[in-house]
């Protein structure tokens, strides 16, 4: 069968809206009046059947995620889906393939998504990198953290988003994979975005500044049911991280139970206890590189590692950047030559593990993502994306 892959049109709409809703579970839902899958900085890529049904789509979300303390432009992927009766025969692999390919044309270098099952994503050269892990704590155990004598919390106003925004891009800069929450997918204003909370609270030092926030809703009810939902938690000074949770545990007569969205390397864990944290939802993310060049040079690098690596890719779903090239890096920045022997050979999800900063040369060498190098040419690569783990707050 021939089928056609296109961006949807206006009158692709509602297709695209059956297929998402039959697939991810809102199809008892209507419409809502005016809905359409493409909006500001998305686009969706469909497959038809000769007919012209809609059989399988992808959605291209144009962001960006720091790493090494640089926005590596990217391709977030969203609803993806295929029509029940046909998958299993090729269409996801089409219509990614042909997103990976137009994500390329409009300059974005990696990509990025959550996947509801590796496999499928696995197969095309994504890699999961991170998780995103809400964690149920039991608010007693929060209660018993004092707050600092120096830091004070307020409700935040519209006025504070924009040192809020600060406080969070600080920490995206310094660590690997964050949000840059701004551009087309995060248009949002200081008033919808406290809107969407019972409580949006800011941390302020003793000079006056913004130093930390809990954006928080909370549940119904207050006997054993009671909950407290904490979508992000971030403290940029020891005082912030203890007085907000504090607050967080000044709940516990009325919600016995606290959900947190915690990074696995978040100081809030020097406040709390592992064996305190359960996960209660784990959303795994995965990376692709789309463009092994371009995603070379958007990130930053470590500024005192200097040093070379033939590298030798292979991809069949990002032909344009298979075969051999030179990784060099020098004072904060790395770039990809063309040529080079080809002594470290590296496959799409070798390559998206290593430039994430999720597995170790050596790591990949045993899942059998990389071959080839030695002990030398491990040292570099391996020192050229360490860092923190990868980490993401925002689901998309
Ligand atoms: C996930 C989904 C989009 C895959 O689409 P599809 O058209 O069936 O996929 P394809 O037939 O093109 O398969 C693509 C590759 O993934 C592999 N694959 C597909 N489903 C798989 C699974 N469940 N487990 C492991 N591998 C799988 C295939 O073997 C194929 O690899 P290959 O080409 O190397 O053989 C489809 O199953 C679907 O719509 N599922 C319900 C909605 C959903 O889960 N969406 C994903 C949200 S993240």
């Amino acid at each position: 069968m021939t089928y056609q892959v296109r961006p949807l049109e206006p009158g692709d709409q509602r297709l695209a809206w059956e297929l998402g809703s039959l697939a991810f579970g809102y199809h008892e839902r209507p419409v809502p009046e005016g809905w359409t899958s493409d909006s500001s900085g998305r686009r969706t890529l469909g497959v038809f059947d000769p007919a012209g049904r809609l059989v399988a789509k992808a959605v291209d979300r144009e962001q960006g995620q720091w790493f090494g303390g640089r926005i590596v432009p990217t391709c977030g992927v969203a609803g993806v889906a295929t029509a029940a009766e046909v998958r299993g025969r090729g269409l996801g692999r089409l219509v990614l393939t042909e997103l990976l390919r137009g994500a390329r044309d409009r300059g974005a270098v990696i990509s990025t998504l959550f996947d509801t099952t590796p496999g499928p994503y696995r197969a095309l050269g994504w890699e999961e990198v991170g998780a995103l892990v809400d964690h149920t704590v039991r608010t007693r155990v929060l209660a018993e953290i004092r707050p600092d004598a120096t830091t004070t919390l307020r409700p935040a106003t519209e006025a504070d988003i924009p040192a809020v925004e600060d406080v969070y891009r600080e920490v995206a800069r310094a660590g690997t994979g964050m949000m840059e929450r701004t551009g087309p997918t995060f248009d949002i204003t200081a008033a919808q975005l406290l809107a969407d909370y019972d409580g949006f609270t800011v941390a302020v030092d003793d000079t006056g500044t913004v130093v930390g926030y809990a954006a928080w809703n909370r549940g119904p009810g207050y006997d054993a049911g009671g909950r407290l939902l904490v979508d992000e938690l971030i403290g940029l000074t020891p005082g912030a991280t203890r007085t907000l949770l504090a607050m967080v545990g000044g709940w516990a007569s009325v919600a016995p139970t606290v959900v947190i969205r915690l990074g696995t390397a978040d100081p809030v864990w020097s406040l709390l206890g592992r064996a305190d944290a359960t996960p209660e939802s784990t959303q795994p993310w995965m990376l692709r590189v789309v463009d092994a060049a371009g995603a070379v040079a958007a990130r930053g690098w470590p500024r005192h590692l200097t040093g070379e690596v033939d590298l030798e890719l292979t991809d069949d779903v990002c032909p344009w950047h298979q075969g051999r090239h030179r990784l060099v890096l020098s004072g904060g920045t790395g770039r990809l030559e063309p040529g080079g022997v080809g002594t470290v050979r590296l496959t799409p999800r070798g390559l998206a593990a290593w430039y994430a900063g999720a597995a170790t040369p050596h790591q990949l060498r045993r899942s059998g993502f990389l071959t080839g190098g030695d002990a030398g040419t491990d040292e570099v690569l391996s020192a050229a994306t360490a860092g923190p783990a990868p980490t993401l707050h925002d689901y998309f």
